[in-house]
This record gives structure tokens, C-alpha cells and sequence, in this order.
């Protein structure tokens, strides 16, 4: 029989194990293999990068479980999204309404990699690159401290959103 000590830490242990692991499984566009617990490993890869405090965010936690993006509609956030673009250069292959410049334009209705019409998809893209000139952006992957954190670049998706003609959300069916 268990006491109840055990009995609760054992609840504990199984709440942790749900806070942290996703639920929804991210392949890399380049080869298809799964980086989810490479993603969830990773220190730094979360957070509000205005608050520098790698603390995931309620945005994040619902995207990791469901694959829905919160932020798109959000004006605050796509705001701050928009100014991730900029910064993180995107803009120079993109176009400052991404609508493209040396790279394609990422408003849709259709895209290259026909997963990016979703927000899962499109992370996963931008995450770890695409083999065709489009290197990944996410945290750790150009060099082991650098990089966008999830919460990030859920904002600069949510703004790209924003800039498509069909009222594409990137949610749909979500
Ligand atoms: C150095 C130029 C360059 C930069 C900087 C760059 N990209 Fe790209 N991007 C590309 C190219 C080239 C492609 C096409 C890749 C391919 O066909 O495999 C691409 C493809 C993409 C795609 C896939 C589009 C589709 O049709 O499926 C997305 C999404 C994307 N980029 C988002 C971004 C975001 C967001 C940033 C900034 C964080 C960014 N890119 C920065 C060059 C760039």
C-alpha cells in the first residue's frame, strides 16, 4: 500500500513528466527525423527574449501540446514579431512584408514546403532549415548559443500571418 508521501510525490513526478514533454511531435523539414526531445533539451531554447529569462511561456506550453499558435491575431505580439524579422535578418532574403526577395515569399495560399500553411509546420522550417539555401534559425542550431527562442519566433510567424492575402492562420483545424 502506498503512503501518502510516496502517493503524491509519485503525482508530482508524473505532472512533471506532462509539463515537459510535448505533445506534438516536430520533424525537421530536412530529413524528416524527430527533434522533439532535442528541442525540449535544449537550455535557452524558450522564453520571452524581452524578459531574458528563459522561462517558457503560456504561448509555448500550448504550442508544444497542441501545435496551435496563439499569438496569430495577437497585435502586441505580432508587433514584436514583425521587429524579430527585421532583426533576425529575414527581411534581407524575404522582403519587409515577407513577401519575398532572394527567398520566397512566405504568404501563401501556397508555399514550397506545403507544411509550412500551418504553425507547426512553418516552426519546424525555420527551426532547422530547409536543404534548399534556408539555414535554421532556432536556438542552438547556427552555433550553440545563439538563435531564436520558440516563444520568438511563434511571434515572427504570427506576424507573417498577418501579411498573407487569404486569411491564412496557420490554425486551421485546430
Ligand atoms: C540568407 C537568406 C535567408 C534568410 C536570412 C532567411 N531565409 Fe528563409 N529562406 C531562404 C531561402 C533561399 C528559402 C528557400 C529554401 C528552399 O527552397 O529550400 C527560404 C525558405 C523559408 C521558408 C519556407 C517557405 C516555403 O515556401 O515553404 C520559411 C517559412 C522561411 N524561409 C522563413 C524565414 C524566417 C522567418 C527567417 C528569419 C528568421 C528567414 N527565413 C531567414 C533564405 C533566407
Amino acid at each position: 500500500m502506498f503512503s501518502k508521501k510516496v502517493l503524491v510525490s509519485t503525482l508530482l513526478a508524473a505532472c512533471l513528466a506532462c509539463s515537459a514533454n510535448a505533445g506534438v511531435k516536430f520533424t525537421k523539414t530536412t530529413d524528416g527525423t524527430d527533434f522533439t526531445e532535442k528541442l525540449m533539451a535544449t537550455k535557452g531554447a524558450f522564453g520571452d527574449t524581452k524578459k531574458k529569462d528563459n522561462v517558457m511561456t503560456e504561448a509555448e506550453k500550448v504550442f508544444l501540446e497542441t501545435g496551435k499558435n496563439i499569438y496569430v491575431g495577437d497585435a502586441a505580439a505580432e508587433k514584436r514579431g514583425k521587429k524579430r524579422f527585421g532583426y533576425w535578418s529575414c527581411t534581407q532574403c524575404h522582403g519587409p512584408t515577407a513577401k519575398g526577395q532572394v527567398g520566397p515569399g512566405l504568404v501563401g495560399p501556397t508555399f514550397r514546403y506545403p507544411k509550412d500553411a500551418t504553425n507547426k509546420g512553418m516552426f519546424e522550417t525555420i527551426w532547422y532549415g530547409t536543404n534548399g539555401g534556408m539555414g535554421g534559425k532556432g536556438f542552438g542550431v547556427m552555433a550553440p548559443d545563439d538563435g531564436m527562442t520558440v516563444d520568438e519566433l511563434l511571434k515572427t510567424i504570427a506576424w507573417v500571418r498577418t501579411n498573407g492575402s487569404k486569411g491564412v492562420t496557420g490554425n486551421e483545424g485546430l
